[in-house]
């Protein structure tokens, strides 16, 4: 085949992402608050995802209810074809929720997702950082935390947090909370043996959903009680 003809099919079929120039899917969109109240965090997936993603691009906006009426504001994205946007400046406590728009737009044609939230309803904190354990005397063993540094204003804004853990060599987790401390004091733990905690953090209003639970900290394998 001619080196000519070669070029000309690869360079039809790379433009034409296959042969097929359907319109996207309807973006799949949702919102969470993981910072709140500085901003909202909304992001979304085509599914089944484009097969030449480059040149699918988005365009997010939001308004403050449903009404068609309603100002429509850019939901900023860091690049056009980013699937992500923030929403700063979020009105707390609306009785309306805010809808986002988001478009998909590419060669083949554009679809749009919505997503109504309200700011409260959506908060969701990243989990707990830096647990770690220590061990006490009299069989106690302590467990510390600190809040997600994502959460900016944990003194006005409280979290409440959930504990659970679990012996090496038990089936099941045990779960204690919500405490308002960044800490808390296992009794009764027995010697020798190792345990596996976590920490899940929640907004103290329970508005929202507990975050994830936080990465296990581990009693060392040397420990003495
Ligand atoms: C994506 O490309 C593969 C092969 O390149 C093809 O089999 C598949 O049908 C394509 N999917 C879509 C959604 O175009
Ligand atoms: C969603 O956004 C697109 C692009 O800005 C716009 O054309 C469309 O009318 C919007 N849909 C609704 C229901 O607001």
């Amino acid at each position: 085949m001619p080196l000519r003809l070669l070029l000309a099919l690869a360079v039809w079929a790379g433009s034409s992402c296959g042969g097929t120039e359907v319109a996207p899917s309807q973006p799949r969109v949702q919102c969470r608050a993981s910072r709140y109240p500085v901003a909202v965090d909304c992001s979304w997936t085509l599914l089944p995802a484009p097969n030449c993603t480059g040149a699918t691009s988005f365009i997010a906006t939001y308004r403050l209810g449903v009404a068609a009426q309603g100002q429509s504001r850019p939901c900023l994205q860091p690049t056009p074809e980013a699937t992500c946007c923030t929403i700063r400046d979020v009105q707390l406590f609306s009785l309306a929720p805010y809808v986002l728009n988001v478009t998909a737009v590419h060669p083949g044609g554009a679809s749009s997702g919505f997503a109504p939230f309200v700011a409260e309803h959506v908060i969701k904190p990243d989990p707990p950082e830096a647990v770690r354990l220590s061990p006490l005397p009299g069989q106690r063993l302590q467990v510390r935390w600190e809040p997600p540094r994502s959460w900016p204003f944990p003194e006005v804004f409280s979290l409440k947090y959930w504990i659970r853990y679990k012996r090496q060599g038990a089936s099941r987790f045990r779960q204690v909370g919500p405490i308002e401390a960044t800490s808390f004091t296992l009794r009764a733990a027995r010697p020798r043996a190792r345990y596996c905690i976590q920490v899940a953090a929640q907004d103290f209003m329970d508005y929202g959903k507990p975050s994830d639970w936080s990465l296990p900290a581990a009693t060392p394998m040397t420990l003495r009680l």
